[in-house]
C-alpha cells in the first residue's frame, strides 16, 4: 500500500520531454522542439541583476514579489495592455507555470473539472492534474479553407457542469497562434460570470503578435475588478528569460491577503535578483529588446511560410501570435514516434503534436519554435522535410 496519491504515481514526463532527453544538448541537433528563442537575455537585463548580486540582494523578500517589480507591471499594463489593474492584485509566485499552479491551487478540489482549450502546452495540463483535477479538453477546429483555428463556443460551454470550477484559455495560445476575439472573450467571461466558474486566460504570449496590434485582445481589458479572473503573464518569451523563471499574475482581489500565504507556501517569490533582471526588462530598454524579439519571430514565420509553400505534404495554419509552428505532415499518426526517428537519425528535434492534448488529431503535427535564426530554421526544415520523404 502507498500513502502517494495513485493519480501522481501515474504522471508521465510529456513527449516534448521525451524527445528533448534524447539529444539535450547535442551541438549538431538542431533543437526547436522548446518554447524558446536561440537569443541570450539581453545584456542590460543580465547586468541588472548581476548589479543586485553585488549589491548584497542575497536575502528573503516579500513573498509576492518586490513592491517596486510590482507597480512597474501596473505601468506595463497601463501602458502595453491597456488595463488599469490595482497593485494589489499582482503577485509573483515565480515563473509563470508557477502562476499556472497557484491559480488551480486556489479552484480545485478532488472531482472538480477544468475545461481547457486546447491544443494546448501539456505542462498547463500536466498542473492540472498535479492538484487532482478531472480535465476536459475543447479541442479547436482546422479551417483549412480559411487558413485559421476556430473556437466552437457551445462545445466548450457544453464540456461545463456543476464540478467545473475553471475553464482555461491560453491566447496566444501554444502551439496553434490562435488568438481568442474579443467577443469570444467576453463571451467566456459572461459563460463563468453566470455559472461561478472562474476564467484562467495565459496571455505569456500577449505581445506576440503579427498584425501590428500591442497586444492581443487581453481578459484584463474587459473585466471588472470583482471577476474572478487569473491572468498569467511571464518574462520568459518576450524578453528572452526562460531560464530566470520568473512571471505574474492577476488575480481576484478577494485573494490579496492569501496570496500572501500561498507565494510563502509554493516558492516566497522569484529569486530576488532575477527580479532587479526583470524590473530592467519593464523599461523603455526592454520595450526595444522585445521589437528586436518580435522581429526575430516575425522573420522566422516567414522561412516558415516560404519553406511550406514548396512542400506538398507539410503544411500549417499561419499563426496569429506566439512563435510556434505547428505543422501538420500528411499521413502522420505517430507524431512521438516520428520525432524520437528525427532526433536520432535526422539531428533536429521537434515536439511531437501528442504532447499537446489527448485528441488523436494532434497525431499528425509536429511543433517547432521558429524564434531562430533564420539560417539554421531552414536547414531544420530541410531536415524534416528529408525525413518526412522516407516515411
Ligand atoms: C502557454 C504557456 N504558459 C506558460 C508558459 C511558462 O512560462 P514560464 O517560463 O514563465 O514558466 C509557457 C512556456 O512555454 C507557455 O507556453
Amino acid at each position: 500500500m502507498s500513502a502517494i496519491r495513485k493519480d501522481i504515481l501515474d504522471l508521465v514526463p510529456n513527449g516534448i520531454g521525451k524527445v528533448a532527453m534524447e539529444a539535450l544538448g547535442e551541438p549538431d541537433v538542431i533543437a526547436l522542439w522548446f518554447g524558446e528563442s536561440d537569443l541570450v537575455t539581453p545584456p542590460f537585463i543580465r547586468e541588472a541583476a548581476k548589479r543586485a548580486l553585488d549589491e548584497g540582494k542575497t536575502f528573503y523578500n516579500y513573498a509576492r514579489g518586490l513592491h517596486e517589480l510590482r507597480r512597474a507591471i501596473c505601468g506595463y499594463h497601463r501602458r502595453i495592455v491597456g488595463a488599469d489593474i490595482d497593485v494589489d492584485r499582482i503577485s509573483m509566485p515565480g515563473a509563470a507555470v508557477l502562476s499556472v499552479v497557484t491559480a488551480l491551487q486556489c479552484l480545485v478540489e478532488t472531482g472538480d473539472n477544468v475545461v481547457i482549450v486546447s491544443p494546448i502546452w501539456p505542462s498547463i495540463f500536466q498542473a492540472a492534474e498535479v492538484v487532482g483535477a478531472e480535465l476536459r479538453f475543447c479541442r479547436l477546429d482546422e479551417d483549412w479553407a480559411d487558413g485559421r483555428w476556430r473556437l466552437d463556443l457551445d462545445k466548450l460551454f457544453s464540456l461545463c457542469d456543476g464540478r467545473t470550477n475553471a475553464i482555461f484559455v491560453n491566447s496566444p495560445g501554444n502551439p496553434t497562434g490562435w488568438i481568442a476575439s474579443r467577443s469570444e472573450q467576453q463571451a467566456i467571461l459572461d459563460f463563468s460570470r453566470r455559472r461561478g466558474i472562474a476564467f484562467i486566460s495565459d496571455e505569456v504570449y500577449g505581445t506576440m503578435v503579427y498584425d501590428g496590434r500591442l497586444h492581443a485582445p487581453s481578459l484584463l481589458q474587459i473585466a471588472d475588478k470583482d471577476d474572478e479572473i487569473f491572468v498569467i503573464n511571464s518574462f520568459s518569451k518576450p524578453w528572452a528569460m526562460t531560464g530566470w523563471r520568473i512571471g505574474w499574475m492577476v488575480h481576484p482581489p478577494s485573494l490579496s491577503e492569501p496570496m500572501k500565504v500561498i507565494c510563502v507556501a509554493n516558492n516566497t517569490g522569484p529569486a530576488v535578483f532575477a527580479q532587479y533582471g526583470a524590473l530592467a526588462a519593464l523599461t523603455p530598454e526592454g520595450d526595444a529588446f522585445r521589437a528586436v524579439m518580435l522581429e526575430r519571430c516575425r522573420t522566422g514565420r516567414e522561412v516558415v511560410q516560404e519553406f511550406l509553400a514548396t512542400q506538398n505534404r507539410i503544411r500549417w495554419i499561419k499563426p496569429d501570435g506566439a512563435f510556434y509552428g505547428f505543422l501538420h505532415i500528411e499521413g502522420l499518426t505517430d507524431s512521438l514516434g516520428f520525432a524520437l526517428g528525427l532526433v536520432r537519425e535526422g539531428r533536429v528535434g521537434v515536439a511531437p503534436g501528442s504532447a499537446f492534448g489527448p485528441e488523436a488529431a494532434n497525431d499528425s503535427y509536429v511543433r517547432i519554435c521558429f524564434a531562430q535564426d533564420p539560417a539554421r530554421l531552414r536547414l531544420g526544415l530541410e531536415r524534416l522535410t528529408a525525413a518526412t520523404a522516407r516515411r
